[in-house]
């Protein structure tokens, strides 16, 4: 544990409280904590003046106060770590009940003129939205919960943040800090170790989660789901990896024949754009901005099965791997005017579906063989052919008003100049942070040696007794704890990597494995991007016995909530803490 943010230190205390874990994930950046039992009831009040809000903030932090209701009544977390003393019979009544939680937003706290003209909101496009959660919004928090009052007051905590997004972050927080004692005669929810000052924000301000829905499919409420996890852990980016080579989910307006043909199922196995709109207002009600992935112009064959026209090296079997990184093979032809016309029609079409400003134009493991004989019919090079694809695509999204975010190959192998906004993410592995920030590209991070979470379950194209995933081995939750995002890089690199990602590829996930290969892993990565690499004191973070301790904690508290988080220790290692070495 942690002893440097106690207040109360001596050595009587540090005996007693040495069994005691901070259980907070992420940890804030600075904690100060003590001694008392406070507590709880779910009729706590949570107080803010709405007049001070846009109507839009108001609706935000109305549905985070139902989500903690929601909580307060229903969760009964007994922790398997965390234990405090209740005191008996009379003492007990001397617990002081904490009452309310103060609410303040101190910059973003102006009524928009506009928005005095009620509106009717729709779907497409919300005015509001404007002021939603972009990359960099402060998401900083103040939460102050005392353990001492004036006579005849009530008890009351303050949360204090410059936007809205701080105030969900200091709920969320608020929530980890509840447990429940089913003791005889006084079960209920207690706050033990009042008072907390906790002083509050990330390190990195990009936090995100790749989902792959192309491999396997995934049904709306499943998203819906792992959002709801993400933003408990203070992620703010849900990476939709919606297409890829084996499946086009996404219905569009102009091309519904990509997934008549193209899904799985093209009734059942689909995202319409109603689907994306809900999935997109969840993540931001949340804090939680969607970016969408239509990887282009590798991994596009499921656009064959409609639009072979304009495709090539489409399904080479059985040498698919002379054309492709895995099967089945199929690259856009960038050599033809029809592809382009394809791009100006769906790409603003697709776009649109998403609030956020940045699209993820994909741009990994092209393979430049499958354009060779396309290069020599049209006397261009191969690399000129990614080139002219490339300006073409980012100039449409350009014309959207949007930013684009490219696999890093495009920079790294293909040496391609990009508008210098253009976001870089690494994938290959970790070495290739500096490389991409070295041509000055500011960096997503989270690579095949640590921050995978399909590695290690064996191969999947068959009859390979001896299969393996490529990003062997399995990637354990202290792996990927164990990684610096700027490793590496001097003060001046760093600003660079605006943050980081963990990924699952979903060759052989699906809606009945996910949450296990989710979780509690990502919250692994989610700490390390949320508190950063290192700790107030610069201290390297570690996956010592204080993590594993709160870690576990987590876990569980996440599986009362539903989670199918997997377990990181026997149970016997947990409640004891005799197996962290
Ligand atoms: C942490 O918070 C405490 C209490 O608010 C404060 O006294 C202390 O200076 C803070 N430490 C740092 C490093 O900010
Ligand atoms: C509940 O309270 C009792 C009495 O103080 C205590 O012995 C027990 O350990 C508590 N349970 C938890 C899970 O903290």
């Amino acid at each position: 544990m942690s002893l440097i943010f106690m207040r109360v230190s001596g050595v009587l205390i540090l005996l007693v409280f040495s069994n005691f874990v901070n259980a907070l994930w992420p940890l804030p950046q600075n904690w100060t904590k003590g001694t008392s039992l406070l507590r709880v009831y779910p009729s706590i009040i949570i107080k803010y003046d709405p007049s001070l809000l846009n109507s839009y903030i108001d609706q935000l932090i109305e549905s985070a106060k139902h989500r903690l209701q929601v909580f307060l009544l229903d969760e009964k977390h007994l922790s398997p770590n965390v234990k405090f003393q209740i005191p008996e019979d009379e003492k007990f009544d001397s617990i002081l009940t904490l009452s309310c939680i103060q609410i303040e937003i101190t910059d973003n706290n102006k009524r928009d003129q506009d928005d005095l003209e009620e509106t009717n909101i729709d779907w497409t496009y919300n005015k509001e939205m404007k002021e939603g959660i972009s990359l960099g919004t402060d998401e900083s928090y103040e939460l102050i919960i005392p353990d001492k009052k004036e006579d005849d007051t009530e008890l009351v905590a303050y949360l204090k943040a410059p936007t809205v997004y701080g105030i969900l972050h200091g709920l969320t927080t608020f929530s980890q800090l509840l447990y429940y004692n089913r003791s005889e005669e006084n079960s209920g929810l207690f706050l033990p170790f009042a008072p907390h000052h906790i002083n509050d924000f990330p390190k990195f301000m990009h936090r995100g989660l790749l989902l792959d829905t192309s491999r396997n499919f995934y049904p709306v409420k499943e998203i819906l789901k792992t959002l709801d996890v993400m933003s408990w852990n203070k992620m703010n980016v849900f990476h939709w990896h919606i297409v890829d080579a084996t499946s086009w989910p996404v219905v569009s307006e102009k091309y519904p024949e990509l997934s008549e043909k193209g899904a799985y199922d093209s009734k059942k196995m689909i995202y319409t754009k109603r689907d994306i709109r809900i999935v997109d207002e969840y993540a931001r009600t949340r804090g939680i901005r969607i970016i969408p992935e239509f990887d282009m112009p590798g991994h596009t064959h499921a656009i064959a099965a409609s639009m072979p026209e304009i495709m090539t090296c489409i399904d080479m079997y059985p040498d698919w791997d002379q054309y492709s990184s895995d099967p089945p093979s199929g690259q856009l032809n960038p050599a033809i005017p029809e592809t382009y016309t394809f791009l100006n029609e769906l790409v603003p079409e697709i776009a649109s579906y998403f609030t956020d400003k940045f699209y993820h134009t994909g741009g990994d493991e092209v393979n430049l063989n499958c354009w060779e004989s396309l290069a020599q019919q049209n006397d261009h090079t191969k690399e000129s052919l990614l080139e002219k694809f490339v300006t073409s695509l980012y100039s449409i999204i350009a014309n959207e008003g949007k930013t684009p975010i490219t696999w890093h190959e495009m920079v790294t192998e293909h040496n391609l100049e990009l508008p210098k906004d253009t976001v870089v993410q690494v994938w290959r592995n970790s070495a290739m942070v500096k490389k991409v920030v070295e041509k000055g590209y500011k960096v997503v991070t989270g690579s095949g040696d640590y921050w995978y979470l399909d590695c290690g379950y064996g191969g999947w194209y068959g009859n390979n007794i001896k299969g393996r995933s490529w990003c062997d081995p399995y990637k354990t939750w202290q792996k990927i704890y164990s990684y610096n995002p700027i490793e590496g890089l001097s003060d001046e690199e760093a600003k660079f990597v605006i943050g980081g990602e963990v990924l699952l590829w979903s060759e052989q996930s699906d809606s009945t494995n996910y949450e296990q290969q989710l979780w509690p892993r990502s919250s692994a990565a989610a700490e390390i991007l949320w508190s950063g690499p290192e700790d107030i004191n610069g201290n390297r973070r570690v996956p010592d016995k204080d993590a594993l301790k709160r870690l576990n904690d987590w876990r569980f508290r996440m599986v009362e909530r539903g989670v199918r988080a997997e377990p990181l220790q026997p149970l016997w290692c947990v409640r004891t803490g005799r197996c962290d070495m």
